[in-house]
């Protein structure tokens, strides 16, 4: 819904007022993919779609939430906030609110109306994109935006780790809330260093394509990856101290391999810290113009989080593979959390309709149902609206 309609369906729910508005993106992942939580270097971009809201102060301690995209409306009292199945999509803002005053920030009363175009349950991060907007609200409305932008990813990903209960990683709530337009961010999670790389991609476009199979982060096998890279860390530990498995380089883990037991395990590990060393290249190859080479890396990532990681699945193998046999594509990988969701393209701009059309008609062919292209450009962090 666009901005302007979406004030006047705000002025019909909450009635006359100064109505603030904000944009908070979703977020697609070039490379670096599960290792976050691994202290690894991610390289993810804001897209240019994403969640509005709007916004206006009440005198008393009631925050009103409803969103366009769905019926259920929830009125939250700031003196007793706790997680209800029931109140579904509402639990995100209630989680940031929640930690926001446990920490001492101010805090009163809201309306807000939510309006999302980024498909639900796709892996672009429709959930960190709420959590990032309630921060971003609640920083400009209470605190006089004095909260640092890293300090709001941060609560952001707090509340989804325990107040919704999904173990995520920092890496979707640091590119909603720190994207600026077409720029990629280099993000090392171990110590949260970050720095900006040029998006010039040239002859070529991303595309963004959706397997529409849904995703549940909590339904997914996330929490049991989790733990496997713990489980391989401990045992790594037993001969070298490290506090994440992507501080090693790819030579000192193969010869630290050996010490986990199990092969699962091992497989996972061997992810984390291959995929930590292509990252690092792709950046390199993006700054420097190797288009192909950067292609190559996306194609490298996904091929092991579909053999060592095993979180791709039918739908994203066959989008990808289809797509690397279409016209113009030169490098192709599931984007996010995986077992589902999307995949990115690397695709050259003359061929486009052609690459979208085949990719369309043969993986429809296998899978029963047909996947969505999106042609998204990289987009601004989370921000008030003048
Ligand atoms: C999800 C999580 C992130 C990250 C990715 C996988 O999007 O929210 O923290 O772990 O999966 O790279």
């Amino acid at each position: 819904m666009e901005l302007m309609e979406l004030k006047k369906e705000f002025t019909k729910l909450y009635g006359e007022g100064e109505i603030r508005a904000f944009h908070s993106p979703g977020r697609v992942n070039l490379i670096g993919e599960h290792i976050d939580y691994n202290g690894g270097y991610v390289f993810p971009c804001a897209l240019e779609f994403g969640t509005y809201a709007c916004v206006k102060e009440r005198a008393d301690n009631i925050v009103n939430l409803a969103s366009t995209n769905f019926d259920l409306k929830v009125s939250v009292n700031l003196d007793n906030i706790e997680y209800k199945v029931e109140d579904d999509w509402a639990n995100y803002p209630k989680g940031v609110i929640k930690v926001m005053m446990d920490k001492g920030y101010k805090i009163s009363g809201m309306d807000i109306l939510i309006s999302g175009n980024i498909p639900n349950g796709a892996g672009l991060s429709s959930s960190a994109s709420l959590e990032v907007l309630i921060g971003v609200i609640i920083n400009n409305l209470f605190n006089q935006s004095k909260i640092d932008k890293v300090e709001l990813v941060k609560i952001s990903q707090k509340a989804e780790n325990t107040f919704v209960g999904v173990n995520c990683g920092i890496m979707d709530q640091f590119a909603v809330g720190m994207g600026k337009a077409n720029k990629a961010i280099l993000l090392d999670c171990n110590t949260l260093n970050y720095s900006y790389a040029d998006v010039k991609l040239e002859d070529y476009s991303l595309v963004i394509m959706n397997t529409n199979k849904r995703r549940a982060l909590n339904e997914s096998k996330y929490n049991e990856r989790r733990a496997e890279c713990e489980e391989a860390l401990k045992e790594i530990n037993r001969e070298k101290e490290i506090n994440a498995l992507c501080e090693l380089t790819t030579k000192e883990y193969d010869s630290l391999e050996s010490l986990i037991e199990k092969e699962n395990v091992r497989k996972r590990a061997r992810h984390a810290v291959y995929e930590n060393e292509r990252v690092k290249m792709a950046f390199n190859c993006l700054n420097e113009g190797k288009l192909q080479e950067f292609g190559n890396l996306l194609v490298q990532s996904h091929n092991s989080l579909r053999d060592l990681y095993e979180v791709t699945g039918i739908e994203l193998d066959t989008l990808v593979e289809e797509a690397l046999k279409a016209p113009g594509c030169i490098g192709a990988r599931m984007t996010g959390a995986g077992f589902g969701g999307c995949a990115i393209a690397l695709v050259d701009k003359s061929h486009i309709d052609e690459f979208a059309k085949t990719v369309k008609e043969n993986y429809a062919k296998a899978i029963g149902y047909e996947p969505s292209f999106y042609f998204s450009g990289i987009g601004e962090g989370t921000e008030e609206l003048a």
